[in-house]
């Protein structure tokens, strides 16, 4: 297998796409899946789970068939190649990066190194929950700050509500259910400062989805501090989300330690699929693409209402229904569309993964015929 873009000609490709034009798509040669404009209840439109209901490319997908009659072997030279090609992406020696079974792999072995330290952990909230699910159910204890009047993740509140037992903080930038991003500066600051005291874990499983000038990765950290991890996946505009591919950056000492840990097993086909998938900056273009009309489709529907909402920095975005979010998807259900579970304490507040630009209208028209 060979590497054929290197990061930059990626990053190029990542950018240029946030510069294309809202109508039309630039890659009209695949043939991709139909929208869902007749949902059933069989077959509902997914908005509830921030997946990439389009599926994964046509390279991936061929990869992942033809990988099947090697599936008898152990995957460990796959392993290895997925693994080189994560780090050359990211411009990053190999011994930074780890690979498992989905993101929530290293939360989980995150969760378990701070409970064996017997460590507090400090996190915002809301944020992705399974974080604290695993430190809650090894008996860890959970410092949670609550987001910022703005809903944006206070850090300044986290930095106070620090314990000397803390001993690891976890940030999800962009965050989920509140699409918010921290800004890059003020967010390397914080990570250089925290890390000192703890182990800084910041889940980019949004990454691809940022078109925001105030937004960086902080993988560029991970070289320089041994205190800090960045998590990805390949759940979500990879569409692996049942494939379960997951990237961890760290520094090799923390991935040496990690290593007796980590199940270093995935499958072969996920692998496979994995490394054409990483390389086809086209659907990755079309796909970010899809997301923002599918932005501009809601966000045009919530300033029509003049319902509040969040900018969306991923596939996601979170408005105020003005009533529960339970209420909503009970609604939404009879018109089979899903939408994301209540986010307490924002019980008013509806999560909507963007799903297909044809779906998210048809969402608004019930929406609209329900709630106007
Ligand atoms: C912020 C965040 N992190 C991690 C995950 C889980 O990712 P994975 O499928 O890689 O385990 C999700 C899934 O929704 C997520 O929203």
């Amino acid at each position: 297998m060979t590497i054929k873009f290197s990061r930059r000609e990626w990053l190029a490709g990542i950018t240029s796409a946030s510069g294309l034009l809202i109508s039309g798509s630039p890659v009209s040669a695949q043939n991709f899946m139909e929208p869902n404009v007749n949902p059933t209840a069989e077959n509902p439109i997914r908005a509830h789970f921030n997946e990439n209901v389009y599926g994964q490319s046509h390279k991936a997908r061929e990869a992942i068939a033809s990988s099947a009659k090697d599936s008898h072997k152990y995957a460990f030279r796959d392993l290895l190649a997925l693994q080189a090609l994560m780090a050359k992406l990211e411009d990053i020696p190999t011994k930074y990066v780890a690979l498992g079974a989905g993101s929530t792999e290293f939360l989980e072995k995150a969760a378990v190194f701070n409970a064996v330290a017997g460590g507090d952990i400090l996190l915002p909230i809301p944020t992705y929950g399974d974080l604290a699910r695993f430190g809650r159910t090894l008996g860890s204890k959970l410092i949670e700050v609550p987001v910022g009047d703005d809903m944006h993740i206070n850090l300044d509140a986290m930095r106070a509500a620090m314990t000397d037992n803390t001993k690891l903080i976890y940030l999800c930038n962009p965050n989920n259910p509140i699409p918010s991003i921290i800004e890059k500066n003020v967010l390397k600051e914080f990570c250089n400062e925290m890390s000192e005291r703890a182990t800084v874990l910041i889940d980019e499983a949004y990454f691809e989805y940022v078109d925001n000038p105030n937004y960086e990765s902080m993988i560029s950290l991970v070289k320089e501090n041994k205190n800090i991890i960045v998590t990805r996946t390949a759940s979500k505009i990879h569409a692996f989300a049942g494939m379960r591919i997951g990237v961890c950056y760290a520094h090799p000492d923390f991935i040496k330690r990690s290593f007796g840990m980590f199940t270093n097993s995935l499958n072969l086909p996920a692998m496979r699929g994995a490394y054409a998938s990483y390389q086809d900056y086209e659907y990755q273009k079309f796909l970010k693409h899809k997301n923002k009309e599918c932005q501009i489709i809601i966000t045009k529907m919530l300033n029509d209402m003049r319902l509040e909402y969040i900018e969306s920095n991923a596939n996601f975005i979170f408005f105020n229904a003005g009533r529960t979010s339970t209420e909503v998807a009970k609604t939404m259900k009879k018109h089979h569309i899903l939408t994301g579970r209540p986010f307490p304490p924002f019980k008013n507040w509806v999560r909507l993964s963007l799903t297909k630009p044809e779906e998210m209208k048809y969402f608004a028209e019930k929406y609209k015929e329900e709630y106007s």
